[in-house]
């Protein structure tokens, strides 16, 4: 239980990543606030949580909303009245094409929900960790933030200043305890990856050190950790989990 009565709230909680990260912290007993654009598969987790004894509730949220957010953090502080855990999951992920081919719209919409999503989210949550003298944020960003991939401009770009927002945070917010860290994923098994047997998924499986993508249980063990008190010391760091395609 590394977290008992701690109150999480993540973003894209609804499908993939975010959804395994939500089981996996009310598994670990947090309350969890599911904020997700899609309220049918975000309501049935959190019905799903609750009937395995978890705490979860739903909030239609888009990230890039500030209304939508405030509603979302509201909810959750009604647990405890605490925000303990924040995790930026939220993204949108654009097209595959580089410059010349990215349209204006597209670069408006990855901005919105990568970068003014997490900063609407972080800016919603501080008021409660600064008073807690205590958080932990978890920003899901991605290993095209680490290395050239081909895929969206838009996406890589937002999702690169994903890192230095973190670490701006984390610089602000260390003297009041407050943890902030990236997490990049690679390669992982959601409905927007590749599906075995496609030449795009052979190709990320031999990116990787471990010859395999990754699932999105694996992505949320990296969450908890950082989200949790046992990374106590770590803060404004990059976790890659990516079966080593970044260091190879
Ligand atoms: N799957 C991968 O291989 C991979 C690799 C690197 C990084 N990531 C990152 O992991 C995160 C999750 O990706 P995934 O693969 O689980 O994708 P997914 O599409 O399965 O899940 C994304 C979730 O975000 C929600 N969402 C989208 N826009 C939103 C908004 N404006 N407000 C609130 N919710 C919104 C969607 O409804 C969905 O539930 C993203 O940040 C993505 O960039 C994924």
């Amino acid at each position: 239980m590394r977290l008992k009565d701690k109150v999480a709230i993540v973003t894209g909680g609804a499908h993939g990543i975010g959804r395994a990260i939500a089981e996996l912290f009310a598994e670990e007993g947090a309350a969890v606030l599911i904020a997700d654009l899609d309220a049918a598969a975000g309501t049935a987790l959190a019905e799903s949580v609750r009937s395995a004894g978890g705490r979860a509730e739903f909030w239609l949220t888009d990230v890039g909303s500030k209304e939508a957010v405030a509603g979302a953090v509201e909810i959750a502080a009604r647990w405890t009245g605490r925000i303990d855990v924040l995790c930026n999951n939220a993204a949108y992920l654009g097209e595959f094409h580089g410059v010349l081919d990215a349209s204006d719209e597209e670069w408006d919409r990855c901005l919105r929900v990568q970068l003014l999503g997490t900063n609407n989210c972080t800016r919603a949550v501080l008021p409660f960790m600064l008073a807690q003298k205590a958080g932990s944020i978890v920003n899901v960003v991605s290993i095209q933030a680490m290395v050239g991939c081909p895929t969206s401009v838009a996406y890589t770009a937002a999702k690169a200043g994903l890192l230095g927002f973190t670490m701006s945070a984390a610089y602000d917010y260390g003297k009041d305890n407050i943890r902030v860290n990236s997490l990049c994923p690679g390669p992982i098994q959601t409905r927007i990856s590749p599906k075995p047997g496609e030449a795009a998924y052979e190709w990320q499986c031999s990116q990787t050190m471990l010859g395999r993508v990754g699932q999105p249980r694996e992505v949320a063990q990296a969450a908890l950790f950082l989200a949790s008190d046992e990374s106590s010391f770590v803060t404004g760091a990059t976790l890659a989990v990516d079966g080593g395609w970044t260091a190879k």
